[in-house]
């Protein structure tokens, strides 16, 4: 690049955006009326991004997932005005993962996304690309944006009439924007990128013939080597990729990925396309070591409460309060719990800006196979407790949250300070 020159542009604009048969609703989107593209990094580069806000109201921009310095992260510090435009850069120091961004003005996280703002961001790198895996974008490696969204009687898009403060539903499912989607894959072994893209929705992915698949890639890189999964349970924020062998599965005329309550996620289509790719036995080298197992915890973090009254240990989000701070480059272990309320409370998706981090244990044991590599997110079931081991290779101000989006709004967010 030379001075001036820009890897990428994203504009978040209004849209006006067909979702239901004949009628068109109010949306927004990156480039575009709904949701936004699929920007591909590498590991080692530099990336100069210009952000544009043509919106008539703040945004930020927020890559999530991605290690990056606080004020280049789009936190609700770092919000641009209607009209405004700002040139990012960052390195890409991480491996080979699935991310996404979207906005995170302070308080408007929730809507934003629900009207359409949110896009992906793969990071490729050498050892990813001798691993063969199915790589060709859309015809053998696929995102899976899932998302549900409420629409009125007339078709529109009405964030404050779906409005739930426990997280937003609808009763319609959209993959990559689109309503009753189809997917064409070949015979053979397939990619697919999952994305909970939801204000609030949990899915728990599986095959409707019952077949299991591989899952190879958590929030982060990939996994140590391929996970048999019959279920995948995915809380907002959560990614996974998982491989479906298109060869040697029962009833592939009607296959469909479903969530666990039957209901149809996405149907496909098998063509006559060949692909020959192989899943390695081993695919990656992550470790928690002895040492990080071994170290005390040092911050404990307990999430509490449901609807409006969410709080982070007792507090709500305050912008000009620093809950707590960390040493560039030092790994710590911290505490995660959701404590129980007398309503029963729900599954938080906690979520930490800025880093990867490396799942310890849930309740005292070792977390499952499928945990076992770079998360963003995790989700605690009520009366969980989750030991983590992070660190940040970078300083700035970062957000750690809830990922219902309605529980991020309504407070149930810290900031921790990286120096
Ligand atoms: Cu998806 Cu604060 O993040
Ligand atoms: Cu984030
Ligand atoms: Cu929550």
């Amino acid at each position: 690049n030379t001075a001036g020159d820009v890897d990428y542009t994203l504009t978040a604009q209004k849209g006006n955006q067909l979702l239901l048969e004949g009628q068109t609703t109010e949306t927004y989107g990156y480039n575009g009326d709904f949701l936004g593209p699929v920007l591909k990094l590498r590991q080692g580069e530099t990336v100069r991004i210009k952000t544009v806000n043509a919106l008539d109201e703040d945004t930020t921009f927020h890559w999530h997932g991605l290690d990056v310095p606080g004020d280049v992260d789009g936190g609700p510090h770092n919000p641009l005005k209607p009209g405004e435009e700002r040139i990012i850069e960052f390195n890409v120091t991480q491996e080979a993962a699935t991310l996404w961004f979207h906005p995170h003005p302070h308080g408007k996280t929730s809507e934003q996304v629900y009207k359409g703002l949110a896009g992906l961001l793969y990071i490729e790198d050498e050892h990813s690309d001798s691993l063969n895996l199915p790589s060709d974008y859309g015809i053998n490696d696929f995102p899976v944006l899932l998302q549900d969204r409420a629409f009125t009687k007339t078709g529109e898009l009405n964030y404050e009439a779906a409005y739930n403060s426990d997280g937003t539903l609808g009763d319609r499912l959209l993959v990559n924007g689109t309503l009753d989607p189809k997917l064409s894959v070949p015979q053979g072994k397939v990619r697919l990128r999952l994305v909970n893209g939801s204000n609030a929705r949990n899915y728990t992915v599986a095959l409707s013939s019952g077949d299991s698949f591989q899952q190879i890639a958590t929030d982060g890189g990939l996994l140590n080597e391929p996970v048999a999964m019959d279920t995948l349970k995915l809380t907002p924020a959560e990614r996974a990729e998982i491989i479906i062998d298109f060869d040697g599965l029962q009833d592939v005329e009607n296959l469909s990925l479903v969530d666990d309550q039957g209901t149809i996620l996405l149907p496909f289509a098998v063509n006559d396309g060949q692909t020959s790719s192989e899943i390695p036995a081993k695919l990656n080298s992550f470790e928690v070591t002895g040492e990080e197992r071994n170290l005390p915890v040092t911050k404990r973090l307990e999430l509490f409460g449901m609807m409006d009254m969410v709080t982070i240990n007792g507090k709500k989000f305050d912008m000009n309060r620093i809950d707590m701070t960390q040493k560039v480059g030092e790994t710590e272990v911290w505490e995660l719990t959701n404590k129980p309320d007398p309503m029963g409370g729900m599954i938080h998706p906690f979520h930490i800006h800025g880093t990867q981090f490396k799942v310890i244990s849930v309740n005292g044991k070792e977390p499952d196979d499928n945990l076992k590599g770079w998360k963003d997110t995790v989700a605690l079931e009520p009366g969980d407790r989750v030991k983590i081991a992070i660190s940040f290779k970078n300083k700035g101000v970062y957000m750690y949250h809830c990922h219902i989006l309605e529980h991020e709004d309504n407070g149930m967010m810290g900031q921790i300070e990286v120096n």
